[in-house]
């Protein structure tokens, strides 16, 4: 009998193997993935075997997670809350498929995973195994299992001879990838504490921020991001590179209470350099290149695809529906938008498309062609009829 585990090599997933074993006697088959957590995922094999994994894998997914995740979000605008732009939230339908997948190679009867009984992940995880494969069973051992401490972990991991973290850990919760960094719990726990200023890993608070400003160029091809300052990258490289930069500049720090699926108020900080730079800049092209009602649609359907991508609804009929809508709006979002980063902060410096709606001789205050201002007074009369009507009426 085989599970497969998303294994992250912290002490919570490690301990989850010879769980594993003892109280299923499952044959243990390890998974990583690989979503650009960095130096983290160097030692990850050995140590899942020294935990008594049988066989581990190690999956490189970044550029799936970019291009099939993370940027359909970026088109849709997708922002949970108005503030957090999903970092966490994304990669768990990719771990899912990935741990689907590997079961399947693997004749695997079950997953398992290490999020908690508290959270959001535990639902993602959970929700977007049984879209893929309803027959898998998935184990949650945070939900039944007794070790409740930092303590008992670190005790039951030293009895099984599974080597413990020395350095001393940070005390948040953090999850990383590609796109973000996540900070939850210790003194954050606190919404009346600040967060310390050395909190972060991958921003510069704005106040340390270098002291010149920088400018940044972005091309979007129908709402995809291709190009930095006038060079074609690949989706990894391009946003590697946009997080060293607005990393530098403070950019894309986010410090929130949220609502957690499961009914917890939480608070979270965040760190989105590069993804914050991108959704700045693909707003400012959809302002150049959509319709007033196109836009203002678009801006409800945001609103709901942000919900069911917190909420684990990945896989589900809705998502795909607004992807298609959001697909299809997008044709037109091709251009070029220069914005200029400055201490935490973003403005823009230049937008051009060949899809501009944007007439100048239109909007101009000198004389033009196309314009009638006489039109006007029929439209506000019609306009304003209703309102009109009403006031009649009170009278
Ligand atoms: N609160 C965020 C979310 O629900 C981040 C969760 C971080 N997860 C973690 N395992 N540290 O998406
Ligand atoms: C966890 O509980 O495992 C992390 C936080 C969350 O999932 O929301």
């Amino acid at each position: 009998k085989k599970v497969v585990l998303a294994y992250s090599g912290g002490l919570d997933t490690s301990i989850i193997i010879p769980w594993l074993k003892e109280n299923f006697g499952y044959e243990v088959v390890a998974m990583a993935c690989d979503l650009g957590q960095g130096e983290e995922l160097q030692p990850l094999e050995a140590k899942a075997l020294k935990s008594g994994a049988s066989k581990v894998y190690i999956v490189d997914v970044r550029e799936e997670f970019l291009t099939d995740y993370v940027f359909p979000c970026l088109r849709a605008g997708a922002v949970y809350e108005g503030k957090y732009l999903l970092g966490t939230s994304m990669a768990r339908p990719l771990i899912a498929k990935k741990l689907v997948e590997i079961a399947h190679r693997e004749g695997a009867e079950a997953v398992a995973h290490g999020a908690t009984g508290k959270g959001n992940d535990q639902v993602r995880f959970e929700v977007s195994v049984a879209a893929l494969d309803p027959n898998l069973k998935v184990i949650a051992p945070w939900r039944l299992w007794d070790i409740r401490s930092r303590e008992e972990a670190i005790a039951y991991a030293a009895a099984r001879g599974i080597p413990v973290p020395v350095t001393k850990e940070r005390p948040y919760s953090m999850d990383r990838n590609i796109w973000h960094l996540s900070h939850e719990g210790g003194d954050l726990e606190d919404p009346g504490n600040e967060p310390p200023a050395d909190l972060y890993l991958l921003t510069l608070p704005p106040e340390k921020a270098a002291a010149a400003p920088v400018y940044v160029t972005i091309d979007f091809e129908a709402g995809t991001p291709v190009g930095l300052d006038g060079t074609r990258l690949d989706p990894v490289t391009l946003v590697e590179r946009l997080n060293e930069i607005g990393g530098k500049h403070g950019i894309g720090i986010v410090d929130m209470v949220e609502n957690r699926l499961v009914g917890i108020k939480s608070r979270g900080v965040y760190e989105t350099p590069g993804g914050t730079v991108l959704f700045y800049a693909l707003r400012e092209l959809e302002r150049l290149t959509l319709d007033r009602a196109t836009l203002h649609f678009k801006e409800m359907v945001a609103l709901k695809y942000a919900e069911l991508v917190y909420d684990g609804l990945w896989f589900s009929p809705l998502r795909e529906a607004l992807d298609a809508f959001v697909t299809s709006v997008c044709r037109t979002v091709t251009g070029r938008v220069r914005l200029k980063l400055y201490r935490g902060t973003i403005s823009p410096a230049g937008i051009w498309s060949p899809h501009s709606l944007y007439l100048k001789d239109l909007a101009t205050f000198e004389r033009d062609e196309m314009y009638d201002h006489k039109d006007a007074t029929g439209f506000i009369n019609l306009f304003g009829l209703p309102l009109k009507v009403r006031a009649l009426v009170k009278k």
